[in-house]
């Protein structure tokens, strides 16, 4: 397996690995270590079956099933990602972390491309990790205090309607805005544009220019990459420590693929595990 950095800060281009059949425990780990240095794999030319696709995504943990959009009776844990000239919008087109609005987060997930159109259509991936050590220590101080509020109604009511919520009614959650990555213990920025409301400890007025002022933050280059699909390219990525953004640039065009959504566990911020400070506060 051959692992090519597409940036300094984030994303990597896998190859040599056929990710239709079950990963050998040396190539799982390989790629385990590579998506905690990389926070974003790419691979090409990967054809697989929704069976398939759900076994590699077993591999790394249980499956998560989409609180809000249609599901496949047969395949529920198949997530449709599809944009065409019929289409009123289209899944992350805005920087987002896949359901932070869980209680329990996704830990990853693995999107196929099927179809591409012929220009347009890539994904932006950026770092939160990169995201927070770029902010002042002050500012680092006062968002590690914060619990943001994150509310599946932001996003998710006028785009898939209210008749195929997994339980009833539009997931919501309170997360540390900064949390500490649980295999790297790194802390990351934990708050984004698509599901975040406000944060709890603020007045509205701040929470509203704080929220904004993060959310621009996190959109700089410096902390991104950007993915170009062909057919059958797949992207696996570390929801605790990243944000992604789908262009939609391609109307009238189709894109169409298929995520497989990884379950996580319960964000939390352990100031014991952050590395030090290069400064004495
Ligand atoms: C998503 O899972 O948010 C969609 C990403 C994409 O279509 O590139």
């Amino acid at each position: 397996m051959h692992i090519d950095p597409v940036s300094p800060v984030i994303g990597a281009e896998v190859t040599g690995v056929d990710l239709a059949t079950p990963l050998a425990p040396e190539s799982f780990q390989t790629i385990h270590e590579a998506l905690m240095t990389h926070l974003v794999l790419f691979f090409r030319d990967q054809e697989l079956s929704f069976e398939q696709h759900k076994a590699l995504g077993r591999q790394f943990g249980d499956l998560h099933i989409h609180p809000a959009a249609p599901k496949d009776s047969e395949h529920p844990e198949i997530l449709v990602v599809h944009g065409d000239a019929s289409v009123k919008f289209v899944a992350g087109d805005t920087w987002h972390s896949d359901v932070s609005c869980d209680v329990t987060p996704p830990l990853g997930s693995i999107l196929r491309v099927e179809q591409v159109p012929t220009s347009g259509g890539d994904t932006l991936f950026a770092s939160m990790y990169a995201a927070y050590e770029a902010l002042s220590d002050r500012m680092q101080r006062l968002v590690r205090e914060l619990t943001a509020i994150h509310d599946g109604r932001q996003y998710y009511v006028g785009r898939y309607g209210g008749e195929n919520l997994r339980d009833g009614e539009y997931p919501a959650a309170e997360h540390p805005a900064v949390r500490t990555h649980p295999v790297t213990g790194r802390p990351a920025l934990y708050v984004n544009e698509g599901f975040t409301v406000g944060f709890k400890e603020l007045k509205p007025a701040e929470s509203k220019a704080l929220l904004g002022f993060l959310v621009r933050h996190c959109g700089q280059p410096e902390f991104q990459c950007r993915f170009r699909w062909r057919r059958n390219s797949v992207a696996f990525w570390d929801n605790r420590c990243t944000q992604h953004h789908a262009i939609w640039d391609y109307y009238p065009q189709t894109r169409h693929g298929y995520r497989v959504t990884i379950k996580g566990d319960r964000p939390f911020f352990d100031p014991s595990r952050e590395p030090r400070a290069a400064v004495a506060p």
